[in-house]
């Protein structure tokens, strides 16, 4: 029998450990911590994650600015705004949301954000700190599965772990943390992507497999060996009338079948999604208590 792995219960532990942090330091004449979102236009998605990560402030005692421009707007006018916030003393970390519109370099747009206010992890400064083991932000999705693994106990050292997807948001950061040697890591990695020649052979070698392809249901029960632990980090909209919404989430992986043959497995949704904003936020009140050391 499997054991989900919810990030709904743990992202609500988190949430209440974080909350009375800052209450403590609120209680000592500290201003709580500040986050900030940039959001370019008005895509549906992406204005749901900004009003989570809002809306997640907002319960934690977090101040949070949500800075909205048109979808029009210029690279340059998205630059200049970026550099106010640099320089923002009372803000501790800032995120533009992507994607962002077709005429806007995202590489120039993420390389001008100040790497100690990146929260999102996404400057090369802090990519390249982490892949050094150096202190960093850690991007937001792989940092929530750390913890999922972290405080569900779960043994990563030696372990063949099979990460399906090669994101610079998800799947090579991903891929970069299991091997290290850290507490949650020292694991035989694989990177499996679209050219992978034989998928199923990688998966089914899998004790940890961590799939982030962005295709519903793509892994099945034939491709998982017996006692695997499945991270299902795929969250895709499919249509259905029968919801208010319109739509019901499905994740990469064919939930019962994978299920079946697990030892854990996260849930889509309740799995991976919730512990993401939460990571965003430790991120942000790390950022407030200057935790990690810039050397
Ligand atoms: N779009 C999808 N995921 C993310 C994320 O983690 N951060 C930002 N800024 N944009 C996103």
């Amino acid at each position: 029998m499997y054991k989900l792995l919810s990030g709904k219960e743990l992202s609500t532990v988190l949430k209440e450990e974080m909350k009375q942090e800052v209450a403590a330091l609120v209680a000592n004449g500290a201003r709580p911590p500040h986050l900030a979102a940039i959001l370019v236009g008005s895509d549906g998605a992406s204005e749901t994650y900004v009003g989570h990560k809002v809306k997640m402030c907002d319960q934690l005692g977090f101040a949070s600015t949500l800075v909205r421009l048109e979808a029009d707007t210029s690279e340059e006018v998205l630059l200049k705004k970026i550099e106010e916030l640099n320089q923002q003393e009372d803000l501790d970390g800032f995120i533009v949301q992507l994607p962002l519109p077709k005429h806007i370099n995202a590489n120039k747009v993420v390389m001008a954000i100040d790497p100690k206010k990146d929260v999102d992890g996404f400057h090369p400064v802090n990519v390249g700190r982490m892949a050094q083991n150096l202190p960093s932000y850690l991007p937001a999705t792989p940092y929530g599965i750390v913890q999922l693994l972290e405080r569900n106990g779960i043994e990563t050292s030696g372990k063949e772990c099979v990460v399906v997807g090669r994101s610079n948001i998800v799947g090579s950061p991903m891929s970069i943390l299991l091997a290290q040697n850290a507490a949650v890591g020292n694991c035989t990695v694989t990177l499996c992507h679209s050219r992978t020649k034989d998928l199923a052979f990688h998966t089914k070698r899998a004790d940890i497999l961590v799939v982030a392809l962005g295709k519903a249901e793509f892994i099945t029960g034939d491709m998982v060996k017996e006692g695997v632990v499945v991270i299902d980090v795929g969250i895709t909209r499919v249509k259905d009338e029968t919801r208010k919404s319109g739509y019901r989430l499905k994740g990469d992986v064919k939930f019962d079948e994978v299920a079946a043959k697990s030892s854990f497995i996260t849930p889509v949704p309740g799995g991976v999604g919730p512990m993401t904003v939460v990571s965003l936020l430790k991120n942000t009140l790390k950022a407030r208590k200057g935790e990690i050391e810039w050397v």
